[in-house]
């Protein structure tokens, strides 16, 4: 299949229009199913998508693995068109613990040595900080990320979650092809200054969260069971009177998806694909049945009428509750 298509930034590589955020298939959203996560992979490269993405710390190797063993066992020319975007830096523990981010250069060189032989390929096509380091410049994080591209272990520069400032200071290292960060009809903080910043200096956006973790979707319930450990079970937008609140908005959006004869996710993506050319949704699909379900969102075209309705139905800053608890907020530079 052709999709469309668009470039990171005026540096990065061109990629289909949307990518395959990875990281459900590991963690953070409750059991996954393994063969279905490779098939979902497969389908997503199969159907065009080419930008696969993925964190070093997502279940400690598991998700780089997973998608090591989906590379191989692709078809050639499937796996000559991927493209892979990592994310290091987090520190993790035996016990799925947090403690932090590590962005000095000896331990950028360290992740990208192990990341390089779980993926199970010779170069990266997008490495990124997944947190500022506040005890390293990223000055100095993004220097030993450009020693990398000198070297051929690495081709592109990412960024992510980081605000204008840090941009423009990574920006004036080397070349970066794009900021991943979180963007969708209910997470709209970006607009202000950091997509204003990015555009500027002509750095694209690989857009997460566009469904907002599922909670946009139009497929998730008030009485959804969720395990331990699911990033929902503790995330401020899922809880009582909030969730009652965001899934009212859902259904405001389900009204215009069923006019149109589309689905709530498809109207979700398509809006994020309106926002510009420069930016690149991430699909968090786990499966091939959510996957052709996202795949529709690139034949919605949203017309004026359309795109207004949707704003009036969901206003930016209408959402309840923050986008992460508060500790992990503290984490955001994009949020100072
Ligand atoms: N840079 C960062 O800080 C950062 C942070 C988070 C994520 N990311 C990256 O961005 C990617 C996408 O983020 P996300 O997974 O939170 O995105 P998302 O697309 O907002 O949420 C994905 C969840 O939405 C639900 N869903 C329902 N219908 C769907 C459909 N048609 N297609 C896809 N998902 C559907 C699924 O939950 P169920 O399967 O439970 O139904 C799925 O797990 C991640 O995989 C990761 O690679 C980056």
């Amino acid at each position: 299949m052709n999709l469309p298509t668009r470039t990171l930034g005026t540096t990065g590589p061109r990629t289909a229009a949307v990518g395959l955020g990875c990281m459900g298939m590991s963690a953070l959203y409750g059991e996954s199913d393994r063969a279905e996560s490779v098939a979902t992979v497969h389908a997503a490269l199969d159907a065009g998508v080419t930008l696969l993405d993925t964190g070093d710390f997502y279940a400690m190797g598991h998700n780089e693995m997973l998608i090591g063993e989906a590379l191989r066992s692709a078809p050639a020319a499937a796996r000559a068109n991927a493209l892979t975007s990592v994310k290091f830096g987090a520190l993790r523990d035996p016990d799925g613990g947090w403690s932090g981010y590590d962005g000095r250069p000896q331990a950028v060189r360290n992740f990208v040595a192990y990341s390089l032989q779980r993926l199970g390929v010779d170069h990266i096509d997008v490495y990124r900080i997944a947190r500022l380091d506040p005890d390293v410049p990223i000055e100095e994080t993004v220097g030993a990320i450009a020693e990398l591209v000198e070297k051929g272990h690495v081709r592109h520069i990412g960024l992510s979650e980081v605000g204008a400032e840090t941009i423009r200071r990574a920006a004036a290292t080397a070349p970066i092809s794009d900021l991943q960060i979180e963007y969708s009809l209910i997470s709209r903080g970006i607009e202000d200054t950091i997509l204003p910043t990015t555009r500027e200096l002509g750095i694209g956006i690989t857009a997460y969260g566009v469904l907002s973790r599922g909670l946009i979707s139009g497929h998730y319930t008030r009485d959804r069971q969720l395990t331990p450990g699911d990033f929902r079970s503790f995330s401020p937008r899922f809880q009582g009177e909030n969730l009652d609140h965001n899934l009212d908005l859902v259904e405001q959006l389900r009204k215009i998806a069923e006019q149109k004869g589309v689905s709530v996710a498809q109207i979700a993506i398509a809006w994020v694909l309106s926002r510009g050319d420069d930016i690149v949704p991430l699909i968090g699909a786990r499966s091939r049945t959510r996957l052709t379900e996202a795949l529709g969102a690139l034949d919605v075209t949203l017309d004026d009428t359309e795109l207004a309705a949707i704003e009036a139905a969901v206003p930016a800053g209408a959402a309840a509750g923050e986008r992460y608890p508060a500790a992990q907020m503290a984490h955001l530079d994009s949020e100072r």
